[in-house]
């Protein structure tokens, strides 16, 4: 069982999909405390309900990066966390922080990485006139959203899609993949090889194949 910390920011769905996988036994894991920099997020509240710690560490509180992550590390630590799960969290951690927590901080990314980093992706997507985007659960470093990939699901985009629509469909993909990133890392069965993630026990699936819009159109 591994000792899960969660940062959020807002409204907290991911750590949701998080909480139910670890009740209901799809990830060998439990989240031990959620640490919000925003204190009305209601991602806390989902925490509460599940009777999970929580601790509020609003950034504005400390003068630079360093010393905000630093309070985060001892949170974690007070709490014993083995893997730090970003689920909507809205700051960049420093490279200290990421240090001491080697290959063992996560992120999900409303898009098909390396597409679309950064903030606004789902707009640019639709903007830019993709047929599918999706989204990317990574492991952390030092960039912003360039870890090694662990999971991607993809979801078609339609010309006239509005930026809710397509944030819903992404949302209910990272619903999914999520937990299932989280429970490979539980297993043991992740291993990153400089930028590459390999995942133990993988098979290859060579019919499988997304066209959009489909052929029978
Ligand atoms: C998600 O779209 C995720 O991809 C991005 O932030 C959003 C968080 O949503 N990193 P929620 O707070 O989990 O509902």
């Amino acid at each position: 069982m591994i000792r899960i910390g969660v940062l959020v920011s807002g409204s907290g769905s991911n750590l949701q999909s998080i909480l139910d996988a670890c009740e209901s036994g799809a990830i060998d894991g439990e989240v031990s405390v959620v640490i919000s920099n925003v204190s009305g997020a209601f991602a806390l509240e989902r925490a509460r309900k599940k009777g999970v710690a929580t601790r509020v560490v609003p950034h504005g509180n400390y003068p630079d990066r360093a010393h905000f992550d630093a309070e985060l590390k001892a949170r974690l630590d007070a709490h014993r966390v083995e893997l730090v799960v970003l689920a909507g969290f809205m700051r960049v951690l420093t490279p200290e922080f990421l240090r001491s927590f080697p290959g063992r901080v996560m992120n999900i990314h409303p898009a098909l990485l390396p597409s679309f980093p950064g903030l606004g992706v789902r707009q640019k997507a639709i903007d830019h006139g993709v047929r599918f985007s999706g989204c990317t659960v990574h492991f952390v470093d030092e960039g912003v959203d360039t870890g090694p990939i662990i999971i991607q699901a993809v979801v078609p985009v339609y010309s006239d899609d509005t930026e809710d629509e397509l944030k819903e469909r992404i949302l209910r993909q990272e619903h999914q993949i999520y937990p299932k990133a989280i429970q490979l890392f539980a297993q043991g069965r992740l291993e990153v090889v400089g930028r590459k993630v390999f995942i133990r026990d993988l098979g290859k699936d060579d019919s499988l194949c997304l066209v959009n819009p489909r052929l029978d159109t």
